[in-house]
């Protein structure tokens, strides 16, 4: 699928979650207690961005500590921008930046503090480290890369 059908039916989807949330089972049944309540402090938009991602993830990799540590970097990738709580105007904007809007670098910035948060919670290096470069073309990001067209 290119990344315009991808952004519009991502875009649909987040409209249609909205108004009714879906469960998170998906989401949840990966995560402990801890996790959970670090899941719900996301903004809906982003919890919703999370589930829809985790939804289409397929690990391409029989590494089981991987697939654990790429899980919650989908899951949680997002969590810097908890601060900011972007209105839906601004996050419809920057969705559609592919073609009109440029992110600026302020937008960048909720990798670094997303990471710290991870750190502060105790999440593994491996999950803090990609979450902070989670908008840089390491390799080890490609997965999500391509989860996010
Ligand atoms: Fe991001
Ligand atoms: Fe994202």
């Amino acid at each position: 699928m290119n990344k315009f059908c991808l952004d519009v039916k991502r875009f649909l989807y987040t409209l249609f979650y909205l108004f009714k949330e879906p469960s998170y089972n998906l989401v949840l049944e990966e995560l402990n207690p801890k996790e959970k309540v670090l899941f719900y402090s996301m903004p809906k938009e982003d919890r919703i961005h999370s589930f829809l991602l985790l939804k289409e993830y397929r690990p391409e990799v029989s590494d089981e500590n991987l697939v654990y540590i790429q899980k919650r970097v989908i899951i949680f990738h997002d969590i810097g921008k908890k601060f900011e709580r972007p209105s839906l105007i601004k996050r419809i904007l920057r969705s559609l930046s592919f073609s009109i809007f440029k992110k600026d670098d302020s937008y960048f910035k909720h990798a670094a503090i997303g990471s710290n948060v991870l750190k502060l919670e105790g999440f593994v290096d491996e999950v803090v480290d990609i979450v902070r470069r989670h908008h840089t073309k390491s390799a080890d990001v490609m997965f999500l890369k391509k989860l996010e067209g």
